[in-house]
């Protein structure tokens, strides 16, 4: 069976362009695929975090990649920072790459451009070799993710290539070349204020994203003041209305209905009966969610599963990484 591989950074709640872009289709890929979903905890200190507020997240993170569906039966779910090989891998393949493929990331020029050299952390600049160890621990072979993380996973598949070239032995591959799954509808969902641009849950203005844990009040605010166009027409077209586009993707994620059939169904209706329902399609998605949440927060069930989830993913990740440290010679032994 192949593996699976993939995380979210506990570093505020997850919005629905995560739950449509990621977790949407992890829930479908863990019955077919042997699937690791992480918390990236070490991910998310390369900006500041409230260290009481990082905690309340990551445990709320899991109690929400539970609360959507992944079964635990099925897939291993673990925090990063419980299975110590993801920082030990990540220094040899920071070890590995330059400092120039790190500076071309478009991630890393976005924050550094708007906060300075000396403003963001190192491990902002080395944040990609962190994510690439994550992938290559686990073997995995397909990596479901959003469309911002494709540069990301380029520079993971050119590190494979480059390591096993350098260090196997006799064409005997050492790590796993992965391959990048973006979600065929929904891989980059926009913000409501701004359609030209993600939906970020880092976003400074809340009404810019609908968050997993919104109630349903701020939820239909939210969408009733989405930015959409003048010409009341709804109609699927991305380039020229990145509004309405944006807003019916989200309903066809929302509800399993194609695009063009929402489309058809909406012609000649107003943006205001559209944006009406569409809310009321995503409060029923999120009230179920939202509940089973909070139940699993409140219980035991949420942490045993976790101790368990970074055993598991403990016995896998320690025999990559001890493979790796036999390739290029570190240790006495092998
Ligand atoms: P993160 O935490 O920013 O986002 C988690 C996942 O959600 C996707 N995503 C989106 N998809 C559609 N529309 C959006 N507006 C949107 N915003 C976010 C992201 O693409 C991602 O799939 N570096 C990663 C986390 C990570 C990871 C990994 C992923 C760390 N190690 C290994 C895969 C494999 C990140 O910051 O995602």
């Amino acid at each position: 069976m192949e593996t699976i591989f993939s995380g979210i950074q506990p570093s505020g709640t997850p919005t629905i362009g995560n739950y449509i872009g990621a977790m949407k289709q992890f829930i479908d890929l863990q019955n077919h695929y042997d699937c690791y979903f992480c918390i990236v905890d070490e991910h998310a200190i390369t900006v500041p975090q409230d260290p009481i507020k990082l905690r309340q997240q990551t445990r709320g993170l899991a109690a929400l990649y539970l609360a959507v569906g992944l079964n635990p039966e099925k897939a291993t779910i673990f925090i990063q920072s419980e299975v110590s090989a993801h920082a030990e891998a990540a220094w040899i393949i920071q070890c590995n790459t330059t400092i120039g493929e790190l500076e071309r990331m478009t991630q890393f020029k976005d924050k550094s451009q708007k906060n300075g050299r000396t403003g963001v952390s190192a491990g902002l600049l080395t944040y990609p070799p962190l994510m690439v160890g994550d992938i290559v621990l686990y073997n995995a072979n397909l990596v479901p993710v959003g469309d911002d993380q494709k540069q990301h996973l380029e520079l993971t598949r050119d590190f494979v290539e480059r390591f096993n070239k350098r260090y196997g032995q006799a064409n005997q591959e050492i790590l796993v070349l992965p391959e990048v799954k973006i979600a065929e509808q929904g891989g980059r969902v926009m913000s409501l204020q701004d359609p030209t641009k993600k939906m970020s849950k880092s976003d400074t203005n809340a009404k810019g994203f609908i968050s997993m844990l919104d109630e349903p009040n701020i939820i239909r605010k939210k969408i009733k003041s989405a930015v959409t166009d003048s010409t009341g027409i709804i109609e699927y077209d991305p380039e020229n209305k990145p509004g309405i586009s944006n807003l019916l993707s989200i309903f066809s994620a929302a509800t399993g209905r194609p695009i063009e059939e929402l489309a058809t169904a909406y012609a000649g209706k107003g943006y205001g009966e559209f944006k009406t329902d569409l809310a009321e399609a995503v409060v029923e998605l999120l009230t179920p969610i939202q509940e089973r949440y909070h139940e699993l927060l409140a219980s035991d069930e949420l942490d045993d599963i976790l101790d368990t989830g970074a055993e598991q993913a403990r016995l896998v990740a320690n025999k990559t990484l001890q493979r790796m440290k036999n390739a290029i010679g570190l240790g006495r032994k092998p």
